[in-house]
């Protein structure tokens, strides 16, 4: 499925609506460049399970748990500098814990993520300011 968001409303407005989809126990990758837009689809899906966060503000904790229905994890892995930091962390219970995953930059985990069912969220800019492109897909 593809989107093209002309601002940040527009995506929090689909995140939004993507968020009606999710039921639990979901593991979605967040990826595209700096300021690509993937904290402002996180703030989107939080705000369309109720919990309003407002803008699109950078994320500097390595996981921030929000007490949703359903519950949510938020992940960015931007610092993150090598497998054993995540298993440290405790990273695969956070992934069977039944909540929903959200990852940005979740690149550094792909072999521990490839053993479950993901959904990709790819945000990308397009040559146009503020216009970025949506896709997502299941793996
Ligand atoms: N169509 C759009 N969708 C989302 N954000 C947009 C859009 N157009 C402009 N922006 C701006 O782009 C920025 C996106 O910031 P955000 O923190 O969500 O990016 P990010 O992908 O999480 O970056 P990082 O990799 O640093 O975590 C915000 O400043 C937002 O206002
Ligand atoms: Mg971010």
């Amino acid at each position: 499925m593809e989107f093209i968001s002309r601002s940040y409303e527009e995506t929090t407005r689909f995140a939004k609506e993507f968020a009606t989809t999710l039921k639990g126990n979901e593991l979605i990758l967040l990826e595209g460049d700096l300021g690509a837009g993937k904290t402002c689809f996180v703030n989107g899906i939080l705000s369309g399970l109720g919990f309003p966060s407002g803008g699109c503000s950078p994320t500097f904790t390595l996981v921030n748990e929000y007490p949703t229905t359903p519950p949510i994890n938020h992940f960015d892995l931007y610092r993150i500098g090598s497998e054993d930091e995540l298993y440290d962390m405790g990273f695969t219970e956070y992934l069977e814990s039944g909540k929903i995953n959200l990852i940005e930059w979740p690149q550094i985990a792909y072999a521990i993520l490839e053993s479950y069912p993901l959904i990709r969220i790819q945000i990308q800019h397009t040559e146009t300011e503020n216009e970025r492109i949506i896709t997502i897909e299941n793996l």
